[in-house]
């Protein structure tokens, strides 16, 4: 059989790693896939270093157009990122019969509803397996390997550089803004690294997660995002001393009510294996109610961890190109028409534990008003620490650990503590979560 012929538009860090391995591979590949697998043509603004990548018989240009145009294209494999012109490119290679790969996750969580529909129509596959967690093949496990359960709930560290930046700061008392300048020294970070640390990298790749998982359409604008600017080298401590480690988390949880689908600094108990996952790792938790949690552990980053996810999916295709396209596994894992309409969450209504940092008045009798707040409004206290106050300060923090209350009562609560005489500054909260 004739070998099938990609074509790769972006030739970066991913593109040049998705090169080098199915070269290296192709053997291999080839006795996987049933057939021969060859890079033919390439979109790269940088000829010359394309050029250095000594890829045989590889055809070059600058316009990504001229690749998802070309007739002799089976798969294109889009790795230049970002909305646009990446979305146009997709919708054309799409619109011209070839199917996609493509490793962009802020496409997949705006785009992905519209993109789908359009491939489903021609009849073409647009598979993404890179764009959550690079090389855990999480998208195959929820998709695939997970299909016969119920998803009750998922938690993943899905951001690389924010979980470096917490390692750091748990493991060597560093302050944020010093490991951060690290990060974008090493190349961990982006020189505008807005979107790992404020969470919003993070919520591309939840909200895809989300919708695999409970079967719903992406809904990326509907995920609460918090990120993890604003954590001191005191709230990792005083969570140390409490059991916990900060991890920055996305959580989708299936409720009576509706979806939760939040990213945010979360307390997790140090015992538990996901707490332990370390630097710029990732790793996803997945509870289905058939198997119990299951997780996933691997690279979220990197030329060939990416490139891992990227070729898989190639083969995937390969494999399956022939086949009747109403047989194929569905893009959301559900059937398109099977997609339910299930709210996804306000923040107001989820429901979780918090870890609350109150500034206060070294005086008598102040634990006593912030507890009898917490106490009419419902919320039990599960664990506290209160320090001596420095020599010379009159103010001291508390650190209350609650049980599991609703955000919205949360709030409510907070602010009236926050406007006792005797609370010195803004109440610090982050939420806690068992993952039990
Ligand atoms: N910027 C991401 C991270 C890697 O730090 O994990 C690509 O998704």
């Amino acid at each position: 059989m004739k070998p099938v012929k990609i074509g790769l538009l972006g030739l970066g860090t991913v593109g040049g790693g998705t090169a080098t391995v199915l070269q290296r591979n192709a053997e291999e590949i080839s006795r996987r896939a049933g057939r021969g697998i060859i890079v033919d043509f390439a979109a790269t603004l940088e000829i010359e270093r394309a050029e250095e990548l000594g890829l045989e018989g590889l055809r070059l240009t600058e316009n990504a157009f001229d690749v998802v145009n070309d007739p002799d294209i089976d798969i294109v494999v889009e790795l230049i990122g970002g909305y646009s012109p990446a979305k146009e490119l997709v919708l054309q290679a799409i619109a011209n019969g070839k199917h996609v790969v493509t490793a962009n996750k802020a496409l997949i969580a705006l785009h992905g509803n519209e993109i789908f529909a359009k491939a489903q129509e021609k009849g073409v596959m647009v598979t993404f397996e890179a764009a959550v967690a690079g090389g855990i093949p999480i998208i195959k496990a929820l998709r695939e390997g997970l299909s016969a359960n119920k998803i009750n709930w998922i938690a993943g560290i899905i951001n690389g550089t924010g979980n470096f930046i917490l390692t750091e700061m748990r493991e060597k008392g560093r302050a944020f803004d010093d490991v951060l300048a690290e990060a974008q020294a090493l190349g961990y970070a982006e020189k505008d690294p807005t979107f790992d640390v404020e969470g919003i990298d993070a919520a591309h790749k939840l909200s895809i997660l989300s919708s695999l998982a409970f079967g719903i359409p992406l809904q990326f604008e509907k995920t609460y995002t918090e990120g993890i600017s604003t954590i001191t080298p005191e709230d990792v401590e005083y969570a140390d001393e409490l059991g916990y480690t900060i991890k920055h988390l996305g959580i989708a949880r299936r409720t009576e009510q509706g979806i939760e689908q939040r990213v945010h600094p979360t307390l997790i108990p140090k015992t538990r294996l996901i707490a332990n996952v370390n630097g710029v790792m990732n790793a996803v938790l997945i509870m289905g109610d058939a198997v119990g949690p299951t997780l996933y552990y691997g690279a979220g980053a990197g030329d060939e961890p990416t490139a891992s996810a990227v070729v898989a999916d190639i083969i995937d295709i390969v494999r399956v190109m022939t086949s009747d396209p109403n047989n194929r596994v569905p893009h959301l894992a559900f059937q398109p028409d099977q997609l339910a309409d299930i709210p996804v969450l306000p923040l107001e209504a989820i429901q979780t534990a918090y870890y609350l940092r109150v500034c206060v008045l070294d005086e008598p009798g102040v634990l006593a008003e912030i507890t009898t707040i917490l106490g009419k409004s419902n919320i039990s206290v599960e664990a506290f620490i209160q320090k001596q106050p420095k020599v010379g300060e009159t103010k001291v923090d508390i650190i209350l650990l609650t049980q599991r209350v609703n955000e919205g009562d949360m709030n409510k609560a907070l602010a009236q503590i926050e406007a006792l005489t005797v609370t010195c500054s803004h109440v610090v909260k982050i939420r806690v979560e068992t993952l039990k």
